[in-house]
């Protein structure tokens, strides 16, 4: 069950993240960091020729030495200039330059420099992803390739059989970017896959210092393998026979393997910074990308004050869809990043793909686990190995439970097994651990926190991963028999698993702290042992001692599951050119099942019980009912700045998205909740003498021109739904149709409560998930 948070402890949550924030950012002395300066382009004074002019003016302005005759170190100052999806510049300053540059006629924000991270959970496995959506869906291949779909992440590796461009066209005419070159990239590393690629460093160097180009590719070229993974899983081409280790032999292929990639690579060894991250999306904007994929995340205090989801309303002004992932924060609640609605929040899941491995204890009991293990350094399966638990064997772990490095000794585990507690380190590095100090095998066994999810490594030793009541049967059985032993065995590759799929224990959980009147995330997608192509510079373990080189690896990780929906986007932006991202979004929220293959509802992997909207948004997505979702939830970029009029940000908050001076509230939601969202989240305030809440909708027709649609509503213990017309009957395609839902307190309920509304004609169901939500009375 999902513990509840109060408005007011969410208000605490972010106030506090807030603060956290501008602490860390406080220095008063004369050292600069980076800060993303907006400002209002339109505000330009006719005396400077162009932007550029004027913003460095406004910058020499400021800075501590304005007299001086050379102005050379001043315009080093400036390290972006953004025209694009965000208008204004990327600094470098000190506290006291940001005070004076805040009062700058035209500067309408700055937002200081901040680090996000990539979204997986560092731990390859190997296997084969399979397409589990039919071929239907590729079906119209000529009209995905004039689709572009930019991938922020770590660059990418282009001699990966992935990136073929055999069978593709010529480049998109709207493509306007660049094939930057760089280290071991050249010109021809670009192809009619791969249209262009580009780099951005400046804010990193500027924070941590010069790249050292023998340690780091200061080029498109990806070194870590999660961008040529991410970029994979959205639009590789289809090869035949890939594999890892002989593993699971299949044809891998991206979502969209008709669609264009091009890297925009704003990661590197020490993080992606912000100031990178927007010259990207304001970039990429204008090289004409339609999709933007974006696996990575950092702190989230505001809307205003985040300047990813700043850019990324840019980005949908201009009709780019963007996909992000949600965040690898959970089990906990309100663990999400990237929570705008402008954005498309992804969250992870599990496929019906394993790869089950078995413990034979010398009590001949057979346990299953899961395992990628293949090498050289096998187990006799006829032999059994001495086993330990170098924990005690009470709950919690211990430093020397999870192996972390240094903690076994050595006499201890040298030929055994080594039962290892999942947490803290990365999986593949207790493997290391245990191999180090001459164990011949690993057993990894969850806690409470990840309950029964399995993630398979490519451990560097025999190992399998077992869940938490296996892990404790084990445990249990070392603690009472002193001549305890086992014996590991590998299966491959198994399909049909169930049940699948089951919400991933990792993937980051709702409420929306900036929002309870939007549902985050917004769908799930694979995200748990994904098999896509990766770098040839770095081990699949990811582990600096791991010599292996592999084209293809497996991830974990919201990061995962990003793509596949940036891939998806890419196949209903071709199928339908004429379509606004939110139109996009909507499509796949409204299509996507909350069953899984056995019928029963969605799971959640951390505790077994049925997931809710909060884990799994509207549900999993489904392709090819995306595709003709029949009606759509359609929002403007006019629409989602009401949205933010309604949330209460002042008018100094709201400039950073009011790029163009003719956007102003014109107040037409009484509610946030009004905004036109494929959910619907009615939030009754403390004051309990609100006992009736109505939310209005427009939906519009994509379906045959004359359907007749009839509504359904779940029931709900504390209220009364009332949906008003109960039936919407379209003549013309395009046509909008609107109705109300008015929900009427029965009895305030302590927890949220959680059902939907759909709307069904004879072709089509439409789902729209339902979080009614009572904050506590004062
Ligand atoms: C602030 O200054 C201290 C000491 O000079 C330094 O250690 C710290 O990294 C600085 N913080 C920032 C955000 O620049
Ligand atoms: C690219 O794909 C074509 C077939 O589509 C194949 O003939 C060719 O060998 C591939 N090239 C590489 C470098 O894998
Ligand atoms: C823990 O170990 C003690 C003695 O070694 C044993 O009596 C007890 O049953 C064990 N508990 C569990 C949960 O295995
Ligand atoms: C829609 O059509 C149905 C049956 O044709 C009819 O019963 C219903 O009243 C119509 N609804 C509206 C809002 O006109």
């Amino acid at each position: 069950m999902v513990a509840f948070l109060g408005k007011r402890l969410l208000l605490f949550v972010s106030s506090y993240l807030a603060f956290s924030f501008l602490t860390c950012t406080s220095n008063k002395t004369s050292t600069t960091t980076t800060y993303i300066v907006q400002i209002d382009k339109w505000a330009k004074p006719a005396l400077f020729v162009d932007h550029v002019q004027w913003y460095s003016s406004i910058v020499k302005s400021v800075t501590s030495k304005p007299s001086k005759v050379d102005d050379s170190e001043d315009e080093d100052r400036i390290i972006y200039t953004y025209h694009t999806a965000f208008h204004g510049i990327a600094a470098r300053l000190n506290q006291e330059e940001v005070e004076r540059l805040q009062e700058k006629h035209g500067v309408m924000a700055v937002f200081p420099e901040t680090v996000y991270q990539l979204h997986t959970t560092r731990s390859p496995l190997f296997l084969g992803l399979e397409n589990r959506y039919g071929t239907s869906v590729w079906s119209d291949r000529l009209s995905q390739s004039d689709v572009i779909v930019g991938v922020l992440d770590t660059g990418i590796w282009p001699e990966s059989p992935s990136f073929n461009d055999t069978e593709m066209g010529p480049v998109p005419g709207h493509w306007k970017g660049k094939c930057e070159i760089g280290r071991a990239f050249d010109r021809h590393h670009c192809n009619r896959k791969i249209i262009g690629a580009r780099v951005f460093y400046r804010g990193y160097e500027a924070a941590s210092g010069k790249i050292n180009e023998r340690d780091e590719y200061k080029s498109p070229r990806d070194q870590d393998g999660h961008g040529t993974h991410t970029a994979a899983t959205v639009a590789g081409s289809a090869v035949h026979g890939a594999n890892l280790f002989g593993y699971a032999y299949g044809t891998a292929q991206g979502m969209a393997p008709g669609a264009r990639i091009v890297p925009y690579k704003v990661c590197w060894t020490g993080g992606c910074f912000s100031s990178d991250i927007l010259s990207a999306v304001d970039q990429a904007v204008a090289d004409g990308v339609n999709v933007l994929s974006i696996s990575l995340g950092g702190g989230v205090a505001s809307y205003y004050r985040d300047s990813l989801a700043v850019a990324a309303f840019g980005a949908m002004e201009k009709g780019v869809f963007i996909s992000c992932s949600a965040g690898n924060g959970g089990p906990d609640p309100v663990s999400l990043t990237n929570v705008s609605p402008w954005i498309t929040t992804v969250g992870a899941s599990t496929m019906d793909r394993d790869f089950p491995a078995i413990v034979k204890l010398g009590t001949g009991e057979i346990l299953t686990g899961t395992s990628l293990y293949r090498g050289r350094r096998t187990l006799s399966t006829q032999k059994q190995y001495p086993i330990i638990y170098p924990g005690s064997n009470s709950s919690s772990p211990t430093p020397s439970s999870l192996c972390l490095e240094g903690t076994l000794d050595s006499h201890a585990v040298a030929g055994k097994i080594v039962i290892c507690d999942r947490g803290i380190s990365p999986r593949v590095q207790k493997g290391q651990v245990v191999k180090d100090a001459g164990g011949v095998g690993m057993i990894l066994s969850n806690t409470a926190v990840n309950g029964e999810e399995l993630v398979a490594d490519s451990h560097l030793l025999p190992a399998v991963a077992v869940g938490e009541t296996t892990g404790k049967l084990i445990k249990h059985y070392v603690s009472r028999d002193r001549k305890a032993s086992a014996t590991l065995l590998f299966l491959g590759t198994k399909v049909g698993i169930k049940p699948s799929p089951v919400v991933a224990a990792f993937s980051s959980r709702g409420p929306n702290f900036l929002s309870l009147e939007i549902l985050k995330p917004d769908v799930v997608a694979p995200g748990v042992n994904i098999l896509a192509a990766w770098t040839g510079d770095t081990g699949p373990s990811s582990l600096p001692t791991d010599p292996r080189r592999t084209r293809f690896n497996i991830l974990s990780g919201t990061s995962m599951s990003c793509p596949h929906v940036s891939g998806i986007a890419a196949l209903l932006k071709a199928r339908h050119p004429d379509w606004s991202p939110a139109a996009i979004k909507s499509a796949l929220m409204t299509t996507a099942y909350v069953h899984d293959n056995t019928f029963h509802p969605l799971k959640d992997a951390s505790t077994g019980v049925p997931s809710t909207p909060y884990d799994h948004g509207a549900g999993h997505i489904n392709p090819s009912k995306a595709l003709d979702p029949g009606l759509i939830y359609d929002i403007g970029a006019q629409d989602y700045f009401e949205f933010l009029c309604a949330q209460g940000l002042t008018p100094s908050q709201l400039t950073a998205f009011a790029k163009f001076s003719n956007r102003k509230c014109l107040q037409h939601f009484a509610n946030p909740g009004d905004l036109n969202y494929p959910a619907i989240s009615p939030v009754f305030p403390e004051n309990t003498k609100v006992s009736v809440l109505t939310l209005r909708r427009t939906v519009t027709n994509v379906g045959p021109p004359n359907s007749n649609y009839h509504v359904a509503v779940s029931p709900f213990r504390g209220a009364l739904v009332e949906v008003d017309p109960r039936t919407l009957n379209f003549t013309g395609v395009h046509q909008k149709l609107s109705y109300k839902v008015t929900f009427k307190t029965r009895s305030r309920q302590t927890a949220p409560e959680f059902g939907h509304l759909t709307w069904k004609s004879k072709e089509h169901k439409v789902r729209s998930p339902i979080v009614i939500t009572w904050l506590p009375p004062l």
